[in-house]
């Protein structure tokens, strides 16, 4: 079967940013990822999420359709969707990335290289700076300490 990777931006609703409610949702996605082999990470900055899907094309594609019609979030865009040879996040069947938990000096490495607003990190609107940072975010999660681990 053909393997896609896709990344769409949208806006969390207010309650989903909580600890507890986005720890649930994505250890609730990492286990149904799990079962089709979809691998990623979702990252947050302040109510702003960026995910990266790897998978097989039925399988991301129907998981994005669940996606858009999440009421947890909303303004759902696509910034990428094409074929895939290898995945860039096969250690996380979902992984969450909070930026705002980021501790001081990945927190300065990521303010230096993206725009920063009012203690939030920007994302990107190139598709190739938005690549940038899930590869940061990546490497930042297998090299860095966190401020707190979080799971999984
Ligand atoms: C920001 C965000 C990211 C999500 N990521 C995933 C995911 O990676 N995998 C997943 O199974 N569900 C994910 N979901 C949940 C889906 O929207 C949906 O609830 C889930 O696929 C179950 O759909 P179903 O109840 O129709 O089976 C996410 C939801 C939100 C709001």
């Amino acid at each position: 079967m053909k393997n896609c990777r896709l990344i769409y931006k949208s806006r969390a609703s207010t309650d989903v940013v909580s600890n507890e409610a986005i720890n649930h949702l994505v250890e609730q996605s990492a286990q149904a990822n799990a079962a089709r082999q979809i691998t990623g990470l979702l990252l947050l900055s302040g109510n702003r999420f960026l995910q990266v899907l790897e998978g097989a094309y039925q399988d991301v594609n129907r998981l994005y359709g669940n996606i858009m019609r999440d009421t947890r979030h909303c303004d759902v865009e696509l910034v990428t969707f094409e074929p895939m040879e290898s995945r860039y996040f096969e250690e996380w069947n979902m992984r969450l990335v909070d930026l705002y938990e980021l501790s001081k000096y990945p927190r300065e490495f990521i303010a230096a290289k993206y725009q920063y607003r009012d203690g939030v990190i920007l994302i990107p609107e190139r598709s190739h700076e938005v690549y940038s940072l899930l590869l940061d975010a990546k490497a930042l999660c297998l090299t860095t300490p966190w401020k707190k681990e979080k799971s999984p």
